[in-house]
């Protein structure tokens, strides 16, 4: 009934094919058009209030199941720990503004929406992204409190810009959720933003979040940053994943199976809860296959591979992980893929690396080379010694001639010669301890450059300086480097974006 107060508004529009000349205005916006169309009351509500009359003449309220409120969700009227479940569908940036919109209908209430805590960008009420993650992270952190422990929440998500995607992603994290599964949601019908607004998506994504269930955190508290701390971790959080996940009878590569998204979950627990990161990448990848058994790229717990090996069985192919290079941290994950795949020669590499860098390359991201790319992170085969494992399987697996040879013979050794393969755990860990001095010697130069701001930078510097700075206590520093950084490249990287804000939410407690 209260729609169609905009239909008998000046608002509405008079369109010569449109027959009865209701609900002609332009949604979303106040559009006063150049031919309005106001239609009287009777004949707008005529037909709708007859079938609104019966509707409810029909329909039997079952009382007491069910609480209405309007109110901030960063203030809600609830006991901690008392709901079981959340779904929430919040605003999504800058695309629809709510309170402004909502105004028309409710002054004939006489009660209006308080603009304030309302989790929008909006520049004309100097909201911009960084107002928006932190009135959402507000919002978040009320949910966090009345939700149970160990139970869960779905937040329903439409926008298609990284930045916006990214402040969500960092409002859920601060507020102590951890992250369990993204997915796309089918929608049929697109909302007229996003059919209209060209930053919006065509598809919602679903984020599946839980609160965890309050054993693991006592027990972080009692151990403290210790590597325990970082297991217990992961065998919480492994067994809220899904075990497998299908499309069309393929099975589908669940991303946050993945060793490295793991690694990231742990070290946003960790830091939510300042706590010291216990492990570095490489030890907890390490750590990580020693510990749990590996299918197709994906972590399980061994209570779950069964079930996994169970449904892989019955599908020809391993699921595909999607790769897109786009900065030098994906262009090395390509690499991983590519060369463990099929070591090979530098002159073998390079073709097929130029082919992945393309027009998806960030802005203000360094382009490395790949000859640098290679050294600092693979290891060359000079033929000085035996063939390395990882050279022999390949080799005689898939040459004829060089099957079932010793790793000293001659001709595999000159097959293998000048081959790049990925290194074995340990030799791993001492390649990202001589990466990690070259990335913070890079950063420290950061921090000396004169004027404002960074032009091309590498990413993998700043999140390496940020991690070091984060675990030395030294906020000061996240935050006037990240001021230095474009704020788009900022906000575009949930990394970087998530050292910030714990930075400015430690500096702010401090104060
Ligand atoms: C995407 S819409 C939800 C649409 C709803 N699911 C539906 O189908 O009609 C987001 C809603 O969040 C509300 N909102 C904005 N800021 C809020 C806050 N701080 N607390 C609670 N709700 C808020 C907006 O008024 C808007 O109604």
């Amino acid at each position: 009934m209260e729609q169609a107060i905009w239909t008998m508004s000046v608002l509405n529009r008079f369109q010569p094919q449109g027959f009865k000349q209701v609900n002609k205005y332009l949604p979303g916006v106040y559009y006063v058009p150049s031919h309005t169309c106001e239609i009287s009351p009777w004949y707008a509500i005529g037909a709708r209030g007859k079938r609104l009359v019966k509707t409810f003449s029909s329909f039997k309220p079952i009382l007491g199941t069910a609480i209405t409120s309007t109110s901030t969700a960063s203030r809600l009227d609830l006991e901690g720990e008392t709901i079981d479940y959340i779904f929430t569908d919040p605003p999504f940036g800058e695309n629809i503004y709510y309170a402004d919109l909502n105004y028309l209908i409710e002054v004939w209430h006489r009660v209006t929406t308080e603009p304030t805590p309302e989790a929008i960008i909006d520049r004309f009420k100097k909201k911009a992204l960084p107002e928006y993650q932190r009135l959402m992270q507000k919002c978040f952190a009320e949910y966090y409190r009345v939700l149970k422990p160990g139970r869960w929440m779905t937040v329903v998500f439409s926008n298609s810009r990284a930045s916006v995607w990214n402040a969500i992603q960092v409002a859920l994290q601060q507020a102590g959720f951890v992250v369990a599964e993204v997915t796309a949601l089918d929608k049929i019908l697109g909302s007229y933003r996003q059919v209209t607004s060209a930053t919006a998506v065509k598809q919602d994504l679903v984020i599946s979040a839980y609160k965890p269930n309050g054993g693991l955190e006592q027990r972080l508290g009692e151990r403290g940053g210790a590597p325990e701390s970082a297991w217990d971790f992961v065998q919480t959080h492994l067994r809220q994943l899904s075990v497998s996940k299908s499309k069309n009878g393929v099975l589908e590569f669940v991303v946050e199976r993945d060793p490295r998204r793991i690694y990231d979950r742990m070290v946003a627990w960790f830091v939510r809860h300042d706590v010291p990161v216990p492990l570095s990448t490489e030890e907890f990848l390490d750590g990580l296959r020693t510990r749990f058994p590996v299918r197709d790229g994906m972590v399980f717990l061994p209570e779950q591979v069964t079930e996994y090996d169970r449904k892989r069985a019955q599908v020809a192919q391993a699921p595909q992980v999607e790769m897109f290079v786009a900065d030098e941290r994906s262009a090395i994950d390509w690499l991983i893929d590519f060369l463990r795949k099929r070591p090979s020669t530098y002159q073998e590499i390079h073709p097929e690396f130029m082919t992945q860098l393309g027009a998806g390359w960030k802005k203000h991201e360094t382009r490395p080379e790949l000859s640098a790319l290679l050294e600092d992170n693979f290891l060359r085969y000079d033929a000085s010694s035996d063939v390395p494992s990882q050279i022999h399987n390949y080799l005689s697996t898939n040459y004829h001639d060089l099957r079932n040879l010793e790793k000293s013979d001659p001709r595999l050794k000159a097959k293998g010669k000048d081959r790049w393969y990925t290194p074995d755990p340990g030799k791993a860990q001492d390649l990202e301890q001589k990466r990690e001095k070259t990335l913070l010697k890079e950063f420290e130069a950061y921090r000396a450059a004169p004027g404002r701001r960074l032009k091309e930078f590498r990413l993998e510097a700043l999140r390496a300086g940020f991690r070091s700075a984060w675990s030395a206590k030294d906020f000061k520093t996240i935050i006037s480097i990240a001021q230095k950084v474009p704020e788009e490249a900022l906000q575009e990287d949930e990394k970087l974006l998530f050292w910030y804000d714990s930075a400015l939410t430690r500096m702010e407690a401090s104060v």
